[in-house]
């Protein structure tokens, strides 16, 4: 009996299986609002038999996108273009989660495959970027550091984003706390230099993300998963630890949260991992153990055998995986063939189904 196809419910929700496709942003909305490249994208691994996807990160305010390209939602017709993706995600038997994200001070920068790299100057379409403290990411404009009020408009942001996304009907609620982007910004003690109540101790540099949990399990009632992606180290000296990100983890249940998506990293350019199969897997193991919350693992999680082992050695509750599902949008059925697992083929499709 494979536990990577097992269903598992979380709060009113029942997903078919463990096996998800990871946030990925797409750099190709236009004005915030999402086209026909992201339904096409995102239902593809819905008919792939994911248990669930997670649309990619979804600025909560027009300053909080990566690049002039992201995807947001911080108005209504925003929103509405999300609302057909959902329902193709759902006709294909999948759940739909967003990543709601705010980029902090590393707002405003190129996309991908741009000629350039860096900040985007304002002639150009870019803006001033915010932080806990003026410290830029290397290579990167400075940010302006957030004042009380500025924090708080952050709050409300995610919170309207929130209600906004369950308008759309998605299923699930991704906060942004990992990469290097603002909420990770506050965790961290490299890029948080405040001496006010969000920075300094862990408790302090912790408050504006328990604020923002609060805030969108107020928006969406009791009855829909919350989850928070967090970078469980920076890989640098005096950077944010795995023990931090455990006692993080057990607050973040006690605001709301009902799992952490454990990733790493992203914080700052001299960062020093060392990438191989599933590296990511014991910082999801520790976040689980130490904060007492279920766990994600993601990071080069490329086979079945390889994510049913994860699940087998306790080390997380679901696994997410990004690229793997680029490679082959059919990732969950190959995998299920795999393990043996006997799970349901889209009808239109059933002819190429494994016997
Ligand atoms: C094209 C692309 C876009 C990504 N965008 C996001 C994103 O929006 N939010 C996020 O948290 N991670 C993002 N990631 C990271 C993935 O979600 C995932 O954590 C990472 O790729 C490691 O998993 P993998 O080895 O299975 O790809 C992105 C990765 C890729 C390849």
């Amino acid at each position: 009996m494979s536990i990577l196809f097992s269903p598992v419910t979380i709060r009113s929700l029942e997903l078919r299986n463990r096996l998800w496709v990871s946030p990925m942003c797409m750099y190709s909305a236009v004005d915030g609002v999402v086209q026909e490249w992201h339904h096409t994208h995102l239902a593809q691994f819905a008919s792939g038999g994911a248990g669930l996807i997670v649309a990619e990160a979804t600025a909560v305010v027009p300053e909080g996108r990566i690049s002039p390209r992201d995807a947001g939602l911080w108005n209504d017709a925003q929103r509405d273009a999300w609302a057909p993706i959902v329902r193709a995600i759902h006709e294909r038997g999948a759940a739909a989660g967003i990543q709601l994200a705010h980029a902090g001070r590393k707002a405003s920068t190129w996309w991908p495959w741009a000629d350039a790299r860096g900040s985007v100057p304002e002639a150009d379409g870019g803006w001033q970027t915010t932080a806990p403290s003026a410290v830029a990411f290397d290579g990167f404009d400075a940010p302006v550091a957030l004042d009380a009020a500025g924090i708080d408009a952050v709050v409300e942001g995610f919170a309207a984003a929130a209600r906004r996304a369950r308008q759309a009907g998605f299923d699930v609620l991704e906060i942004h706390g990992a990469h290097g982007y603002l909420l990770h910004q506050f965790l961290s003690p490299l890029s948080n230099l405040r001496s006010d109540e969000y920075g300094g101790s862990l408790e302090n540099r912790a408050r504006l993300l328990l604020r923002v949990i609060d805030a969108v399990r107020g928006a969406v009632g009791e009855a829909v998963p919350v989850f928070v992606r967090i970078s469980a180290t920076d890989h640098a000296e005096g950077g944010f630890t795995a023990e931090e990100a455990a006692a993080v983890g057990d607050w973040a249940t006690a605001h709301g949260a009902d799992l952490i998506d454990v990733s790493s990293g992203g914080l700052v350019a001299h960062q020093q991992i060392d990438v191989f199969p599933g590296y990511q897997v014991p910082l999801a193991e520790t976040v689980r153990q130490g904060g007492r919350i279920p766990t994600t693992a993601v990071g080069l999680i490329t086979a079945a055998a390889q994510a049913e082992q994860v699940l087998a050695d306790g080390a997380a509750d679901a696994i997410f995986a990004g690229r793997e599902w680029l490679r082959d949008p059919h990732f969950a059925l190959r995998a299920a063939h795999d393990l043996g697992a006997d799970v349901a083929w889209p009808p239109q499709y059933e002819r190429a189904h494994w016997r």
